[in-house]
């Protein structure tokens, strides 16, 4: 028999993950609270609102006798897109509610964490395996709005001529790193989660383990840097067709891309790039950040080599200690790597940038969403994106594990995202 987990086990995360999000709004005046720079950029007021909802709608009104919601209207206007709990507010619209207020947002907030405290110490509910799990499935869904706040923040404070900073950091000076290209025999393996949450937490789309044949292949030591991606802007990487699938190069045309996103010519000639920091100087040693899927396939192309399968990476990841420049760092930027940390060996596969791979995000084989609405949290999304993995320099060290799977459009620049290298033996 299992031992019961105890449903006060999961209180003190419940706590810190939400202050968390509290705490990551600190530094902003309540004019940033609502702005959305373009349809994928939710304003932080209705981020911070809708993690709540979260709790309210899966756990509080299904288990906690009694549980009056706090606005009988703030479902439609906080629920993201799960169909089958109910209507919702356009996306691209979140920006036009100027109420509720933040200050209602957050009575909102600590209405839901009042009544959340309550049910975690009912150690004796009927239901309490199943409020554990949802609970973790709450806290692991507002660490990836913590995220997603800070990404948006980006664009908005970016998008500003004054260009304002969120908080004021020092980034660290980089040095040049030595390269290798560390590889690795292939054959049959096995990547996927267990699905046990015995073996840490996991989403749906990481399961079932399952088998795929690999051929030897060899990974970049570390992710490709500004310095090198400067090096394909000034081959004029930007401008060649034939480096380009044909969407991609359609993309650069209409979107005229001439640099990764955030990037701004200087009045003396060098690059410069908006961080949460302001605009500061591009370092050439720091990995190359906000490219989209496309310019990391066109890079590849550009050098000869390629990008990784999702497969390849997570069997380069598994093993080696979950260390890098996360959002505990409250840098929000990627820095140069030394070669500290892995030594001879992979350097920064967690943290500071997103990678992207080769691999479409689709369904693992044997693949069963979730059940009942939450199976609409990931699996419907499978189309048309690629898969990412590492975390990023704003993901929470405790988000991310080898299996992974982050999923964006090919054309999308927004997140934190960068690529490393591979290549076939
Ligand atoms: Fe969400």
């Amino acid at each position: 028999m299992k031992p019961t987990l105890g449903l006060n086990s999961v209180q003190p995360a419940y706590l810190r993950v939400r202050r968390r999000t509290e705490t990551l709004c600190d530094p902003l005046e309540v004019d940033d609270f609502n702005i959305q720079t373009m349809p994928d950029v939710s304003p932080v007021k209705w981020h911070i609102a809708h993690v709540t909802w979260f709790f309210e709608t899966f756990i509080l009104t299904n288990y906690l006798d009694g549980y009056k919601v706090f606005h009988p209207r703030f479902a439609h206007l906080f629920n993201s897109y799960y169909e089958t709990v109910g209507t919702f507010h356009p996306r691209p619209e979140r920006g036009f509610l100027n109420r509720p207020t933040i200050k209602e947002v957050f009575a909102y907030r600590a209405h839901v964490d009042a009544a959340m405290v309550a049910l975690l110490e009912d150690e004796g509910h009927d239901d309490r395996e199943t409020i554990r799990f949802l609970t973790l499935v709450g806290l692991n869904h507002e660490q990836q709005h913590q995220e997603l706040m800070l990404t948006d923040l980006k664009h908005v404070f970016a998008n500003n001529p004054l260009r304002p900073a969120y908080h004021d950091v020092t980034l660290p000076s980089t040095t040049s790193k030595t390269h290798s290209w560390p590889s690795f025999d292939g054959g049959l393996v096995e990547i996927g989660h267990s699905g046990s949450l015995r073996d840490g937490y996991f989403y749906d789309n990481e399961t079932p383990v399952h088998k795929v044949y690999l051929e030897p292949y060899r990974l970049a030591s570390h992710p490709v840097s500004n310095g090198e991606f400067i090096e394909f802007m000034e081959d004029g990487g930007y401008g060649r067709s034939d480096l380009w699938l044909s969407e991609a190069w359609a993309t650069v045309r209409d979107q005229g891309w001439l640099a990764p996103f955030y990037w701004e010519k200087t009045e003396q000639g060098g690059w410069a790039q908006m961080t949460l920091s302001g605009l500061k100087p591009v370092d050439l040693n720091a990995p190359v950040c906000h490219v989209s899927f496309f310019e990391a396939d066109a890079f590849a192309r550009w050098v000869g080599k390629r990008l990784p399968s999702e497969a390849e990476w997570e069997v380069a990841a598994r093993g080696l200690p979950i260390e890098g420049n996360f959002q505990e760092d409250d840098r929000f930027n990627p820095i140069g790597g030394d070669d500290s940390y892995g030594g001879e060996g992979l350097t920064q596969m967690f943290g500071d940038v997103w990678e992207w791979t080769a691999s479409p995000y689709s369904a693992y084989p044997g693949f069963k969403p979730l059940g009942g609405s939450l199976g609409e949290y990931n699996g419907k999304f499978m189309c048309s994106q690629f898969v990412l993995r590492g975390g990023s320099c704003v993901t929470p060290k405790e988000h991310i594990r080898p299996t992974y799977r982050n999923f964006f459009y090919p054309k999308d620049r927004w997140q934190f995202s960068g690529f490393r290298l591979a290549e076939s033996v």
